[in-house]
């Protein structure tokens, strides 16, 4: 069984990044500037964002935090995000989702220039990216993506079952991993809530990609030998043991799960550091699209 490191893979593709900035710097080019908004307190989206804007710092990019209040309203967020598109210094940013519920998460979203949005969400990006146009892939699907390749995990023919439908994750990896290419070319099967016997699907499968956030679902019996297990989610468990108050869990039960497993992601370390990664990525080439158009 080999572990699919995402931390270290993740870094091995932040020094490619830094290494880029660096000869960016050197040529007395402007440097990459990511931008992030998050509205309201979730503990979970703080910690992300947080985690985003520090490895902007680590490769070398600029970045810049917007933390609004929970009562913003959606035209107030909507007016940051037509700033966020005007202005000239932001190559790329993101809006940390969830939103707050009296905020319609969709019209925020495509309002969201397609030439800016690193999350790969726009329609437009999506419709490229399941077009097998060049585009913004949304970072958690490219990182899994990503992690195959580097790991050269063979996917071609074979049998991929995708736990969960969800825009940023189940459905765009379906696509990808059905398509043309490298850690592509596999026969997709999208699972799903209104799903019948998925246990009947996941054992016929060599490769599962579990993105469904319900703590340890996969477990031992629903794994065939030799299956590669790609693990998505990322939920906290309260614990008053642990010094934070809670523990970061997957869908995965690993212990027993990872007896069977040809590959598998721990969590956490697995798919969570290579979304940032690969939204590093597309913002090094959102800046590179600007310098070419400018
Ligand atoms: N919430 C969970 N994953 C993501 C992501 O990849 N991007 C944004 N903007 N919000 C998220």
């Amino acid at each position: 069984m080999t572990i699919l490191d995402g931390k270290k893979i993740s870094n091995q593709i932040k020094d490619e990044i830094a290494i880029e900035v660096a000869s960016m710097k050197e040529r007395g080019e402007k440097v990459p500037h990511l931008a992030a908004v998050l509205v309201g307190t979730d503990g979970a989206s703080l910690t992300y964002v947080g985690s985003k804007v520090r490895s902007c710092k680590r490769i070398g990019f600029e970045s810049t935090l917007h933390h609004l209040p929970s009562e913003t309203t959606e035209k107030e967020l909507l007016q940051l995000v037509h700033q966020l598109n005007e202005d000239p210094n932001i190559d790329g940013y993101i809006v940390q989702l969830p939103l707050p519920k009296h905020i319609d998460e969709q019209e925020v979203l495509m309002a969201v220039h397609p030439d800016k949005d690193v999350d790969g969400f726009h329609p437009t990006n999506f419709g490229k990216m399941a077009l097998d146009m060049e585009t913004f892939i949304s970072a958690t699907p490219y990182g899994i993506m990503e992690l195959l390749r580097r790991y050269k995990v063979d996917t071609e023919g074979k049998h991929a079952v995708i736990i969960g439908r969800s825009h940023i994750v189940g459905r765009p990896i379906s696509i990808l991993m059905s398509q043309k290419g490298k850690a592509a070319n596999a026969t997709v099967t999208l699972a799903h809530s209104r799903t019948k016997n998925i246990k009947e699907l996941t054992l016929q499968a060599d490769i599962i990609v579990s993105a469904l956030g319900v703590p340890h679902f996969l477990k031992a019996d629903m794994v065939k030998t030799g299956a590669v297990i790609i693990d998505v989610g990322i939920t906290r468990v309260e614990d008053a043991t642990k010094e934070k108050g809670y523990y970061i869990t997957g869908d995965v039960d690993f212990e027993a799960v990872s007896k069977k497993a040809s590959y598998i992601t721990p969590v956490p370390g697995g798919v969570g550091p290579m979304t940032i990664a690969m939204l590093l990525k597309n913002t090094l080439l959102a800046r590179e699209r600007h310098r070419k158009n400018a």
